[in-house]
């Protein structure tokens, strides 16, 4: 993706029309992105995300018109990308219904985060309900690797899902978590299937979410810093620029192709000050940051019957008293107590 003159990299229109008062931190930061678990269900158990016993319920889900009323809220605070995750968000079958609701809310851009089991079968209802684009997570090419990692993944279901996908949606990322006993070796492979098919692709490094992320960050986490040199000698990258609220990725073009490569480091690098983000859980609870498990429950504060002004009022306050200045992952060999499987990456 190139960064045109009012389009920015992220494909926002920075002229859209402004709104007031928009979301801010008392660190300065905006929250225009917003990232909506539909289902805490998973049919897979990634090895940094599935922690033993804990499948997910969707016992305290959301209703889908209290989903649609929190969305309200936010795109009313000036939030202008939503991104569904889970979870799996492909289980949860109220998913079309949030996306048309997103696109007529007017969010400038609806994504999807997903394991790309189902996507051959959904990709064009995705489409026709006005999903912009989707990441997959795709951790090795190689089959039985692949099954090992996800616990029990078929790797030749989500290939199928990926082509399905580039027909009908405008981007397709793969999402690589790199482990250092497991794919680190497969990134050069990873990197010419995206250059192949098209597909943007980011590494990220593992973190120490919950009881899994925290156990395979001890055994096989990866500084993807030292990735970004090996790519560097291989091909020529051009850095694109970050922009203002942008997120947390360093992001690079490649030379002769129409990708971009992309790095999450987390515990190498800093990324929290440039952080846009919010989380809403199935549940309706609102997470500041991946590494604290603080929050506000919605849930609750639509049980207690607040109008959307009430509302809008709270998470303003919110946000602005108790969203950290960053994580602290680097600190100890501490596990944060988040669950990956309720805010989906
Ligand atoms: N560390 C880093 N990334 C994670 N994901 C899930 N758990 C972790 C973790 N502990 C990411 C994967 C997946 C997305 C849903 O969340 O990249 O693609
Ligand atoms: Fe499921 Fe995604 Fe977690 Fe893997 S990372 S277990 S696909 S929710």
């Amino acid at each position: 993706m190139t960064a045109g003159a009012s389009v920015r990299a992220d494909g926002i229109d920075d002229h859209e029309a402004a709104r007031p008062a928009p979301l801010i931190d008392r660190f300065g930061r905006r929250f225009t992105y917003l990232r909506v678990s539909v289902t805490e269900r998973c049919h897979l158990r990634c090895e940094y995300c599935a922690s033993p016993g804990d499948n997910g319920t969707d016992a305290e889900i959301l209703r889908p018109a209290q989903f649609d009323r929190l969305l309200a809220v936010f795109r009313g605070l000036g939030a202008r990308h939503v991104r569904f995750t889970g979870g799996e968000p492909l289980l949860a079958a109220h998913l079309n219904g949030r996306i048309a609701h997103a696109r007529a809310l007017g969010f400038a851009r609806v994504s999807l985060t997903t394991n790309g089991h189902l996507l051959a079968r959904k990709a064009a209802g995705l489409a026709a309900a006005g999903l912009h684009d989707v990441n997959v997570s795709l951790d090795s090419l190689d089959p039985t690797r692949f099954t090992r990692i996800t616990g029990g993944g078929d790797l030749r279901r989500v290939l199928a899902g990926l082509d399905a996908a580039r027909r009908v949606l405008a981007r397709v990322k793969l999402n690589v978590v790199l482990l250092r006993d497991q794919n680190l070796r497969e990134w050069p492979g990873l990197v010419a299937f995206a250059i192949t098919h098209g597909y943007d692709i980011r590494f990220i490094e593992a973190m120490p979410l919950g009881e899994a992320g925290a156990a395979t960050v001890a055994r096989s986490h990866v500084d993807t810093t030292a990735v970004r040199g090996e790519l560097a000698r291989r091909y020529r990258l051009r850095e694109l620029t970050p922009v203002p609220d942008h997120g947390p990725a360093r992001r690079f073009a490649v030379a002769g192709s129409t990708i971009e490569i992309g790095f999450i480091s987390p515990l190498s690098q800093e990324f929290c000050a440039s952080c846009n983000r919010l989380r809403l859980t199935s549940r309706g609870r609102l997470v500041y940051c991946l590494g604290h498990a603080q929050g506000l429950d919605l849930r609750a504060a639509l049980a207690q019957g607040l109008d959307d002004e009430a509302l809008t009022a709270l998470i303003r306050e919110q946000v602005a008293r108790d969203k950290p200045r960053g994580h602290e992952f680097g600190s100890d060999a501490h596990t944060v107590p988040v669950r990956m499987m309720a805010i989906g990456g």
